[in-house]
């Protein structure tokens, strides 16, 4: 292809979309559904029409920028990643993504090389699960991983229900259990994201070659202990339920260190005691929990140990403790085909490049599950993020990278699509 990526396209695109922030000069906040991811929606759906893409919509809020290959009876080819973000967050977590899609089509697309199969650059709502407790929205229901009955119970922290939201921004979330899974099977996916950790920025490579990305589970714990006075109730008679969240998320934290898996992670980021106040003992705590790992047998290792610690600081400090889990996901293996494509392409465009393993989840995980949707191949590609930061204002990754990895991808998208 004689087309490279456009540095300015990309900068002015990142810089454009940031206006949509809830929080301008703290970060970007950006919450699925969203006045601001709406408008951050509309101007993506305007630019890919300004570059010759067919623009379509799901009722999962999911874009697709197509662009349609000779053979439309071919599967297509997927690219994209998402636009929310986490609050206080960056601007480049999923946005880079998106925008190298939509930069590697508009290569494709104007340097004439002829594709049989459609390419598609995608937007998925909500990868962050940050409002509703639940991540990937718009990728887990393609792969048929979300149903109506799942959109009443995950709600935002005012009781927004997703199924409200979906309908509050105009979506029919009626229609769900027709319309997902994805009806059209894909070809193959291949996705550009920020790298969020400091491998590639340590070992100097401009690009890494995913080969596998970690899976999270995520649960909801609760606490019922009883609420009482901080003076008058004796150390040995209080049924405290932050001191018995404190343990538990230290057990997790135990746990995790202790798992001879290295890309094992366990996270406590989020929790509310009732009533919240400095000199009554806690009554009730509810805290998330989420746990990462490259195989499915390594989480339900950690898990068995969690769940009989938990039973044993259940009765040792009398209070009640209930778990509730919203996803329990499955890590994907990138396809070896893929992942040596991006490796060859880079070395054809003279670009070093590593492989990686994503301990962070994406929308390439759900589009991985084979099962449902029958995408037969999922393959992604870093970027490095300076210092290994994100989902922090800080996050900063060089458009020249971005670049880069768009060249790479635009590149390998149009192999793909040659593929018979
Ligand atoms: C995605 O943002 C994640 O939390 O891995
Ligand atoms: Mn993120
Ligand atoms: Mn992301």
């Amino acid at each position: 292809m004689d087309q490279t990526a456009s540095v300015k396209n990309l900068e002015q695109w990142i810089e454009e979309l940031d206006q949509f922030n809830q929080t301008p000069g703290n970060g970007t906040t950006r919450p699925v559904f969203t006045a601001e991811d709406m408008a951050a929606r509309s101007y993506v759906h305007k630019l890919m029409e300004s570059v010759g893409l067919e623009v379509k919509e799901d009722n999962a809020g999911n874009l697709f920028g197509v662009l349609p290959g000779e053979d439309p009876s071919l599967e297509p080819v997927w690219t994209g990643s998402h636009i929310d973000t986490v609050p206080n967050g960056g601007k480049y977590d999923g946005i880079a993504g998106v925008f190298a899609g939509i930069e590697a089509l508009r290569m494709i697309k104007e340097s004439g090389a002829p594709h049989k199969r459609s390419l598609s650059a995608n937007v998925y709502s909500g990868e962050e699960m940050s409002r509703f407790g639940v991540c990937c929205i718009g990728s887990r229901a393609i792969a048929g991983r979300l149903h109506l009955e799942d959109l009443k119970s995950h709600s935002d922290p005012s009781g927004t229900s997703l199924y409200q939201a979906l309908k509050d921004v105009g979506y029919d979330p009626d229609s769900f259990d027709e319309e997902f899974p994805c009806k059209t099977p894909v070809y193959a996916s291949l996705e550009l994201h920020i790298e969020q950790n400091d491998v590639l920025e340590k070992s100097n490579y401009p690009v890494g070659a995913v080969t596998g990305i970690c899976a999270p589970t995520n649960m909801v714990v609760e606490v019922f202990g009883v609420q009482s006075h901080a003076g008058g109730t004796s150390m040995t008679a209080r049924r405290d339920a932050y001191m018995a969240a404190a343990e538990i998320s230290l057990l997790l934290e135990r746990l995790a260190l202790e798992s001879d898996s290295m890309y094992i992670t366990g996270t406590v980021g989020e929790m509310t005691l009732e009533p919240n106040a400095a000199n009554v003992i806690p009554g009730h705590a509810t805290f998330s929990v989420d746990i990462r790992s490259v195989t499915i047998e390594d989480k339900d290792a950690l898990l068995e140990k969690f769940y009989s610690g938990i039973k044993e600081i259940e009765e040792r400090r009398k209070v009640k403790v209930t778990t509730d889990m919203m996803n329990h996901d499955k890590a994907v293996i990138c396809d070896e085909h893929i992942v040596e494509l991006v490796r060859k392409g880079s070395a054809d465009l003279g670009i070093p490049t590593m492989d990686i393993v994503s301990g962070p989840y994406h929308d390439s995980l759900m589009l991985g599950d084979i099962t449902k949707v029958g995408i037969t191949k999922v393959g992604m590609l870093f970027v490095p993020s300076k210092d290994g930061i994100s989902h922090n204002k800080a996050e900063w990754t060089s458009i020249e990278d971005i670049a880069k990895g768009t060249d790479i991808l635009a590149n390998t998208l149009l192999k793909l699509a040659n593929e018979a």
